[in-house]
């Protein structure tokens, strides 16, 4: 298929890269020219505009940060919205609050655009090896079309109904995800307040019921010394409790944010309670605060 791809960051990057693997046709655009570069190399085309993405593309993905980049891609001046010749559908892989989903998938819907939103749970890694678990949202017709896209990068796709769905999904993800980095940045920092050593301490909780694909994840990161989100996030919480540093920082807080801001909301407006996320919400503030008073 001829496949558009907008937004080559921490994880776009992976997800088109697998795309163009997978065989199809590639066009990629990045607000950062130079992200663009390994995929030239690689034998995708590099366009000079989201419009240019779409006027190549059947279908356009994208994986964008915040709420107004996305807008910015689809609705401003070089956005896809302003290509001559219109993609058939845009899927969305960034993590988005659903109302912002529904209402630009009606600004699209009018310019005779489908949108489907398909935010992505397992980070940079699974998007290299193909593993993302992918939540869907969008009309059928729109998500069959978009289907051969995402299967490059994922090993299960779950379409969970109309539009917005998929972020209502990736956001309920989120709240365990959260709950789980705060319960092991917890758990770790008690344990080496007391004086038990990591590196024994959560091999042995993953042999029992707190074992978690959290926990793994956690622990592969720190005995490879790699730096991901996970083990950064995780160090930054637990340096946080402990009141020293215990293993380096890193991650993307203002992310984690965006997404518990929305998970808090979605329950709010659903009518339902989500007192765990609340608490959340203000522990990683707290986290948020902290760091950039030290900056
Ligand atoms: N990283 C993860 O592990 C992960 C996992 C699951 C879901 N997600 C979700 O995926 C999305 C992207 O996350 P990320 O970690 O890949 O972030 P990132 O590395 O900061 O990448 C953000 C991308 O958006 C582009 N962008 C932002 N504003 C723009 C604008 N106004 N116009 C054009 N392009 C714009 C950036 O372009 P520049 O290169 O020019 O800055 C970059 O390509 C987020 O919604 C996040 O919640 C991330």
């Amino acid at each position: 298929m001829r496949i558009g791809y907008i937004g080559l960051g921490e994880i776009g990057a992976p997800m088109a890269m697998r795309v163009l693997g997978a065989g199809h046709e590639l066009t990629v655009w990045n607000r950062t020219n130079a992200k663009a570069a390994p995929f030239r190399d690689a034998g995708a085309v590099v366009a000079d505009s989201a419009a240019a993405v779409a006027e190549r593309s059947e279908v356009v993905l994208l994986c964008i940060d915040t709420a107004a980049g996305l807008e910015d891609v689809l609705l401003g001046s070089t956005g896809i919205t302003q290509s001559v010749k219109r993609p058939r559908v845009v899927v969305d892989s960034s993590t988005m609050h659903p109302e912002v989903t529904r209402s630009l998938g009606h600004r699209l819907a009018a310019e005779d655009i489908g949108f489907v939103d398909a935010p992505v749970s397992g980070g940079p890694r699974g998007a290299e090896q193909g593993t993302l678990a992918v939540f869907v949202g969008g009309q059928d017709d729109h998500v069959a079309l978009a289907r051969p896209a995402l299967e490059a990068f994922s090993s299960r796709i779950s379409h969970l109904g109309p539009l917005g769905s998929g972020q209502v999904a990736k956001l309920c993800n989120q709240m365990v995800n959260f709950a789980t980095m705060a319960a092991l940045a917890e758990a770790a920092a008690t344990g080496r307040a007391f004086g038990l050593d990591a590196d024994a301490l959560l091999p042995a909780m993953g042999s029992g019921l707190a074992d978690s694909a959290m926990l793994r994840e956690y622990s592969r990161g720190r005995s490879a010394g790699e730096s991901t989100n996970i083990t950064g996030i995780i160090n930054a919480l637990r340096g946080l409790l402990l009141g020293y540093e215990d293993g380096p920082a890193g991650g993307r807080v203002d992310i984690l944010l965006k997404d518990l801001g929305a998970a808090v909301d979605v329950a709010r407006v659903s009518g339902s309670a989500a007192p765990v996320s609340g608490m959340l919400e203000g522990l990683y503030r707290t986290l948020h605060n902290a760091q950039a008073t030290q900056r």
